[in-house]
């Protein structure tokens, strides 16, 4: 039974001794987010797992992110304090349904969001994360057809950003944001006539979001998709007395840290991963002391999911 203050110290001596960094997503719980060494969105998360010297990297966050951090840093211990911690959108697409999928349209790119599974990635061209999606679809050729899984309504943004209309989407989804819908965020805005709108595009309402910009509704300088990462300096830099966030709660402890003057409100308070929140303090302590939860992939997959991956990292975002 430690105090909160006694468990992060313990943490921190623990991650220490094995010689560990500690990831987390902007989605974990607070006091993760707070003992972590580094915060981020998936691409950021990415990009430190590849590059940091520790050489066991304890990823607090769900198994397809851990997954990345492995194929990008083979060479390293990776554990996830809680492994059966999935993704409701990763689990809408297999690596045979790729394999199909390829099948019927022959010299497509087949671009993968992060939100996958290795065995998923493996059957992929390239990467992409909310955060660099529309560059990655720029980066390729116009002439070239182009496989978009596996979330509809990031394909959808995307398809709309880039105005390039021979991208096939796959329908998959995330249960947390597309719960996070059009009706709401309209009846939320027009509650909150200054409020500027921060929407992940995996929202449901991430077409709402832009319907307002579009038609004048909300001024179109008000209203900004972005991933959590970009939400963040975002918020850093907003001087808005109010902004409204479309994206999953957990995103709120960060955001309220970077700029205490602004207000930042969801716009569905119920709108939490219960993936994300299976990594406790506890999960986390375990991990460090029994080196638990360790992730493996097997080599010949982690090989072709890398060439994927690093593909996306060499893009930039
Ligand atoms: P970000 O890359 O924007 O952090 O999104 C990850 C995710 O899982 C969204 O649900
Ligand atoms: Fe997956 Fe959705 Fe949870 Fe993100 S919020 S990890 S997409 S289930």
């Amino acid at each position: 039974n430690l105090t909160s203050a006694e468990w992060a110290q313990e943490v921190r001596r623990l991650a220490k001794e094995r010689d560990a960094v500690i990831l987390a997503h902007n989605y974990q719980r607070p006091e993760i987010q707070d003992v972590a060494d580094h915060t981020g969105d998936s691409l950021a998360l990415s990009r430190l797992a590849a590059s940091v010297d520790a050489s066991t990297i304890v990823f607090c966050g769900v198994h397809f992110m851990a997954e990345t951090a492995k194929i990008l840093a083979p060479e390293k211990t990776v554990l996830i304090p809680d492994p059966e911690a999935g993704c409701s959108l990763a689990d809408t697409i297999t690596a045979d349904d790729v394999r199909a999928w390829r099948a019927e349209h022959p010299g497509a790119v087949v671009v993968a969001y992060v939100n996958t599974t290795a065995a998923v990635k493996a059957e992929t061209d390239v990467c992409c994360t909310s955060s660099n999606a529309a560059d990655v679809i720029r980066s390729i050729p116009e002439d070239r057809e182009i496989l978009f899984l596996p979330d509809q309504f990031l394909g959808a943004h995307v398809k709309r950003v880039t105005g390039r209309d021979n991208i096939h989407v796959w329908m998959g989804e995330c249960h947390v944001h597309a719960g996070i819908d059009g009706g709401t965020l309209r009846e939320r805005a027009a509650a909150e006539p200054d409020a500027e709108l921060y929407v992940h595009p995996e929202c449901g309402c991430a077409t709402s979001a832009l319907y307002l910009a579009g038609s004048g509704a909300v001024p179109e300088e008000r209203v900004k998709v972005l991933s959590t990462g970009g939400m963040l300096t975002a918020a850093e830099q907003t001087t808005a007395d109010k902004v409204l966030i479309a994206t999953e709660t957990g995103m709120l402890h960060q955001l309220r840290a970077a700029n205490p003057t602004t207000v930042f409100e969801p716009v569905n308070p119920r709108a939490e991963c219960h993936y994300m929140k299976m990594i406790t303090a506890d999960k986390l302590l375990g991990a460090l002391r029994d080196g638990s939860g360790e992730i493996t992939v097997d080599e010949e997959t982690a090989a072709r999911a890398r060439r994927s991956v690093e593909r996306m990292i060499a893009i930039g975002s």
